[in-house]
């Protein structure tokens, strides 16, 4: 089902790691996505993870995406990474993914080890792209954790109390004009940020104290839903436009002046 994407980047922002095209994948165009469910960072909350994915299923989503960090957290990433790929769950590899393939940062809060992980679930990290594109129904989507392959790459256009990210190799994605949409996570936020043409639709994360959540995506409709865990219990929260031209409409992160109003997911 998945085959090399050749795409050549401009930009590569501080973070360099040499171009690896077996860690990018695209989906085939054989059924392009009318309804989408997606998943943020995991960081091993195993139980919500499941009951997301049974939730999101239950409103019969063509596909389901997760934008990594699976491993590093209070649950069970064994668990964790069998749910996504029994479920086959489109997911891209996050930072801590790649962090415990590495050895790398094990100092960070509830870090798992490589030695925790059974053989299947290290098989199963090794093998994550770094980004997948898919064919949706309203045009192509780009599922990444960071920016692109660049899994550390933060995009925030600045508000009182965070300061503005900006990324060349965003800038350059959308100078090419090939995707409408980009998934990813990282930040922990779930938000939209508006380009001219093109979304930035942060998945947020199942992790306790960031608003835990998910969302799903109806591109016939371009609603995308929020839903949240309350008390572990799930709770739609709301419904947004995904092309709401009435929010700050950014041309790049150039763009970007630091006094933003997020549009929330949450
Ligand atoms: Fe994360």
């Amino acid at each position: 089902m998945a085959c090399c994407l050749d795409v050549q980047f401009l930009f590569n922002d501080n973070h360099e790691e040499p171009p690896n095209q077996l860690r990018d994948s695209t989906m085939s165009a054989e059924k392009k996505i009318r309804k989408l469910g997606v998943i943020g960072d995991v960081h091993a909350e195993h139980r919500r993870l499941s009951s997301a994915i049974k939730y999101l299923q239950s409103l019969d989503v063509d596909a389901i995406v997760c934008t990594g960090d699976i491993v590093d957290g209070l649950g069970c990433p064994n668990e964790s990474i069998r749910l996504l790929d029994n479920e086959a769950i489109h997911t891209v590899r996050g930072n801590h993914d790649r962090w415990i393939l590495e050895g790398k940062a094990r100092h960070v809060e509830h870090a798992h080890l490589a030695s925790d992980l059974s053989k299947d679930a290290l098989r199963y990290l090794e093998s994550l792209p770094r980004q997948v594109t898919l064919e949706t129904i309203a045009g192509r989507l780009l599922l990444c954790h960071g920016v692109a392959h660049d899994d550390l790459r933060k995009v925030w256009p600045g508000t009182a109390s965070t300061p503005v990210e900006r990324s060349y190799l965003l800038d350059s994605i959308i100078l090419e004009n090939t995707y409408k949409y980009i998934i990813n996570g990282h930040m922990h936020f779930r938000t939209l940020i508006h380009f001219e043409n093109l979304t930035l639709i942060n998945a947020g994360t199942l992790k306790g104290e960031y608003w835990p959540g998910f969302s799903a995506i109806d591109f016939d409709t371009q609603q995308i839903s929020a839903f949240e865990f309350n008390d572990n219990q799930i709770k739609p929260l709301r419904e947004r436009d995904l092309a709401d031209e009435t929010h700050k409409i950014w041309v790049n992160t150039q763009s970007f002046c630091g006094k933003w109003d997020p549009v929330m997911l949450f």
